[in-house]
């Protein structure tokens, strides 16, 4: 038997944050009044096994109800977005959702780009080898500044992929940023957005009953600890969630137990006893006020999809 000869195509570009940038921003964050540190930083080796842990939660409601809408409306999604775009998924992971997709959408290439190194390349490797006549590009960067992809990817117009409500880490100013220089003509947005629902809902699924989300949130002091010779005492720290009502978000928190000094990239710094550290905001959104702010941003709404209660949602949009 004579299989078709089709090697596949994997470009890794390596711009991954160098660990002085951690070293910067750890010590800014913690020196600002509140403290506060990205949750960027989260996604370390451990860090994106435990993400793939929450997902399958059951209290973490988000990623199932939007692979249930892949899997059930998948086909139309790509209809409406068309074929033979650029596909461009922005923070990839463990590139689960986009294999729903890729069946329907004849894309001319596939980027996934992602600060996870580890995550990213063992998602890209197993997709190319999944579609050898399908170009990948992995792009190891933080976007969160602004998406600028490398000169090696195909030009063409793009369709821009970004699931799981990640846009929910930006605040509505810093998403319209992120999202306007997106918005060239004949250019697409499919993009998950996690809808305002009952506060204890929410809250269960940033506090979950197992602590895997408590894990996620303090292994940012583990790897403080191994990258940057932090001293942090775990025990001395709790994990907090809350909704805040006013800012329409899922504040994450390490509140600290006790009063003190911890050192941690050549410094020291003072903990109150009660004093938090906010690790992740998660805006949840209405959905005619997500519209809006994509209107903002030069995105026209052409297509919605929910689930029967109206929690989550998937938005494709047109420049
Ligand atoms: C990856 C940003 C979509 O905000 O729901 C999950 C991250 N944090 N549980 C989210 C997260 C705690 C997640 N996003």
């Amino acid at each position: 038997m004579n299989e078709p000869l089709a090697l596949p195509r994997l470009v890794f570009i390596d711009r991954e944050p160098a660990s002085a940038t951690f070293a910067d921003e750890v010590r800014d964050g913690l020196a600002a009044m509140p403290k506060r540190l990205s949750p960027k930083w989260f996604y370390d080796t451990l860090g994106s096994r435990l993400f793939d842990a929450i997902c399958a939660l059951p209290a973490y409601y988000p990623t199932r109800l939007e692979m249930a809408l892949f899997a059930r409306h998948g086909e139309a999604m790509a209809a409406c977005a068309g074929t033979g775009r650029v596909l461009v998924e922005l923070g990839s992971g463990a590139g689960e959702k986009v294999r729903h997709l890729l069946p329907h959408l004849e894309a001319a290439a596939y980027v996934a780009v992602d600060i996870s190194r580890d995550a990213l390349l063992s998602a890209a490797r197993s997709q190319a080898e999944e579609t050898p006549l399908l170009p990948v590009f992995a792009v190891c960067d933080d976007f969160a500044s602004g998406l600028e992809l490398p000169a090696a990817i195909p030009d063409g117009p793009r369709l821009y992929f970004y699931p799981g409500s990640s846009i929910g880490n930006f605040t509505p100013d810093e998403a319209i940023a992120l999202l306007s220089p997106l918005a060239t003509p004949g250019c697409g947005l499919l993009i998950g957005v996690d809808l305002i629902k009952d506060v204890a809902v929410m809250e269960m699924a940033y506090d979950d009953p197992l602590g895997v989300t408590a894990a996620f949130n303090r292994n940012l002091l583990v790897r403080m600890n191994r990258e940057l010779g932090g001293n942090f005492d775990l025990p001395r720290f709790r994990h907090l969630a809350r909704f805040d009502a006013g800012h329409g978000r899922i504040e994450m928190h390490l509140e600290s137990g006790v009063a003190q000094d911890v050192k941690v990239a050549g410094r020291v710094f003072h903990f109150g006893a009660g004093e938090r550290l906010h690790t992740e905001s998660s805006y949840k959104y209405r959905l005619d006020d997500f519209t809006a702010l994509a209107l903002k941003a030069g995105w026209r709404r052409r297509g919605c999809w929910t689930d029967a209660d109206g929690w989550f949602a998937e938005l494709y949009f047109e420049a």
